[in-house]
């Protein structure tokens, strides 16, 4: 159990979860949250969005019952916190790197890329960050990072240079990470992206959550939620 620190709304369906947690976790991991007993039965996946000085923040969108009772829990509640799961993003050291996101999957390359800047504090990070509408993100996001480019309803894979060495971390809408995929194939750029699936355990067990890949199916939960972007078959 992990006590709500705050809840707070952000805009339209987006609220921002805090929770009293200490443990180790890695950027792009996630873990599986409840607030209920029995209905909906299975836990929700949601990626963590920020942890710091034993504080774990988890940006949901609210898309059915399980995220609608998350968004009504308040200061002192309790909440079942399961994991952190998955293999997350690789904390590379050196190199310029690239974040992607559109919509809810901004949520885990803030993590991704305060990660990133504690491990190498002069290493250049490139934001890129689509919204369908003006989102009070853009500015957490700007407020943390210099070099942070928004479109606003247009298309954020357009204004991403792609080259051999760039190294490419997204999150986002399926036709946005695939494009990322295959413009960073063309460039032999490195593209790794976290998939998202409906899923069940968690954990690997129930193979609910599985993606096609060129080494066969994959789990989501446990062999992802990142994947190199040349391995996944859209
Ligand atoms: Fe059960 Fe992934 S959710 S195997």
């Amino acid at each position: 159990m992990a006590k709500v620190k705050d809840n707070v709304h952000v805009h339209d369906n987006i609220y921002l979860l805090s929770v009293e947690y200490n443990g180790i976790c890695k950027m792009g991991q996630f873990f599986m949250l409840r607030c209920w007993e029995l209905d909906p039965l299975l836990s929700r996946p949601i990626s963590i969005f920020d942890y710091e000085d034993g504080e774990l923040k988890f940006l949901y969108q609210v898309v059915g019952k399980g995220t609608e009772k998350l968004s009504r829990l308040v200061k002192g509640d309790e909440i079942t916190l399961h994991g952190p799961y998955g293999n997350g993003f690789p904390y590379l050291e050196k190199c310029e790197i690239t974040l992607a996101g559109g919509g809810i999957g901004i949520a885990p390359l803030f993590y991704a890329g305060r990660e990133l800047n504690r491990i190498n504090p002069n290493r250049k990070l490139n934001i890129f960050l689509g919204f369908r509408e003006k989102s009070p993100l853009i500015d957490v996001f700007k407020e943390q990072f210099q070099n942070v480019i928004v479109d606003i309803g247009g298309v954020i894979t357009d204004e991403i240079i792609y080259k051999k060495e760039s190294v490419i971390y997204t999150c986002g809408p399926e036709v946005m990470m695939q494009k990322i995929c295959e413009e960073g194939m063309n460039s032999g750029a490195t593209v790794y992206a976290s998939v998202e699936k409906r899923m069940a355990c968690g954990v690997g067990a129930c193979l609910g959550c599985t993606c096609k890949t060129v080494n066969g199916n994959k789990r989501t939960c446990k062999d992802g939620p990142v994947f190199l972007g040349d391995e996944i078959i859209y």
